[in-house]
C-alpha cells in the first residue's frame, strides 16, 4: 500500500492504473477510521480492482467554533486498518496541498443544504461538496462510497455528481453501529462514560418513530413529536433537530410517502451527534 502526499503522485499511480484498463474505488474520509469506514472500504474493494482512500481533515467544512483543531487524528492506526482491508493507496495531502495560496474557487448548491444539518453549519456543504469534488477530480474514480450515516452529505454529493456531470458513480452504505445501537462515529471519541451511555437515546428514539411508522402512522409531525418526547428523557440531551424530509430533495415534508428521510442532531453534553433511517419506497 502506498502513502501519497501530493495530489501528482495521486494521479501519476492512478494514470498508470487506468492505463492498464483497471477501475477505480474511493473512499474519502477525515481518518480516525472505524468500523463504518472499514465497511465502505470493503464494498470498494469487492467492486474495483483498485482503492483509493483519502485522509483529510478538511479545514473548509468546519464553522469558527467547531472541532477543527480538536479532530482526532491516528494515521499509524488508520493506515493498518487500510492494510487491512487491501487498500491500494492513501491520499493524506497537507490543507496547503488541498488549498493553495489564492484559493478562492467554491461548490455550492441551491437547494438541499439548507435544512438538517445547513441549519446549524451553513457554510458545512460548501465545504463538502468543494473538496468532495476537488478529491474526485484527482482520483477519478468509478466508483465512490459514503455512509448513509451522513445522509444530508449523501444526497448533497449525489445531487452534485449528477448536476455537474461528474462520471463518478455514488454509492450509500448502511449505517454501523456498536452492538447497544450507537451509530459509530469519529466524534464518539469525546464521550465520556456517563455521555456515552446518554448517547444511546439517539437510536433509541428513532427505534421509537421508525415503529410508529411501520404500524401505518403517515403523520411526519406525530413521528416527529413521538421521537423528541423520547429524547427529552435524557437529561444530558439536548436537540439540535428532529426532522422529517423528503431523502432526494432534503425537503420537509407532512405526509410520509417516497423516499423519507428521518433524521436527528443531539448534542449529549457538548458533543453533536447525528442519527436517521431511511424509508425508501
Ligand atoms: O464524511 C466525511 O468524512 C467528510 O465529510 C468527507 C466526505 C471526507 C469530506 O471531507
Amino acid at each position: 500500500m502506498k502513502i501519497c502526499y501530493t495530489v501528482d503522485d495521486v494521479r501519476k499511480e492512478v494514470k498508470e492504473w487506468k492505463k492498464q484498463g483497471l477501475t477505480v474505488g474511493f473512499v474519502p474520509t477525515m481518518g480516525y477510521l472505524h468500523e463504518g469506514h472499514r465497511s465502505l472500504m470493503e464494498a470498494a474493494r469487492k467492486e474495483n480492482d483498485k482503492v483509493v482512500v483519502s485522509i483529510f481533515v478538511n479545514p473548509m467544512q468546519f464553522g469558527p467554533t467547531e472541532d477543527l483543531e480538536s479532530y482526532p487524528r491516528d494515521l499509524d492506526k488508520d493506515s493498518k486498518l487500510c492494510e487491512g482491508v487491501g487498500v491500494d493507496l492513501i491520499f493524506h495531502p497537507e490543507p496547503e496541498e488541498m488549498y493553495p495560496e489564492g484559493f478562492c474557487s467554491y461548490v455550492d448548491m441551491n437547494g438541499l443544504t439548507t435544512e438538517l444539518c445547513g441549519k446549524s453549519r451553513p457554510i458545512h456543504f460548501r465545504g463538502v461538496q468543494t473538496v468532495v469534488l476537488k478529491l474526485f477530480n484527482i482520483v477519478t474514480p468509478d466508483n465512490a462510497y459514503f455512509g448513509q450515516k451522513d445522509a444530508q452529505q449523501l444526497a448533497v454529493v449525489t445531487r452534485m455528481v449528477k448536476d455537474l456531470s461528474v462520471d463518478t458513480k455514488i454509492h450509500g452504505c448502511p449505517i454501523i453501529r456498536e452492538e447497544d445501537g450507537l451509530a459509530k462515529s469519529s466524534r464518539n471519541t469525546y464521550l465520556s462514560e456517563k455521555e456515552r451511555q446518554a448517547a444511546l437515546i439517539l437510536s433509541q428514539s428513532l427505534q421509537v418513530g421508525k415503529a410508529l411508522i411501520e404500524q401505518g402512522e403517515t403523520d411526519a409531525t406525530v413521528v416527529k413529536k413521538a421521537i423528541s418526547d423520547k429524547i427529552a428523557t435524557e437529561p444530558l440531551a439536548r436537540i439540535d433537530y428532529v426532522d422529517v424530509v423528503d431523502f432526494d430533495t432534503i425537503t420537509p415534508i407532512e405526509q410520509i410517502k417516497g423516499n423519507t428521510l428521518v433524521a436527528i442532531a443531539v448534542y449529549i453534553g457538548k458533543t453533536r451527534l447525528i442519527d436517521n433511517f431511511i424509508i425508501f419506497s
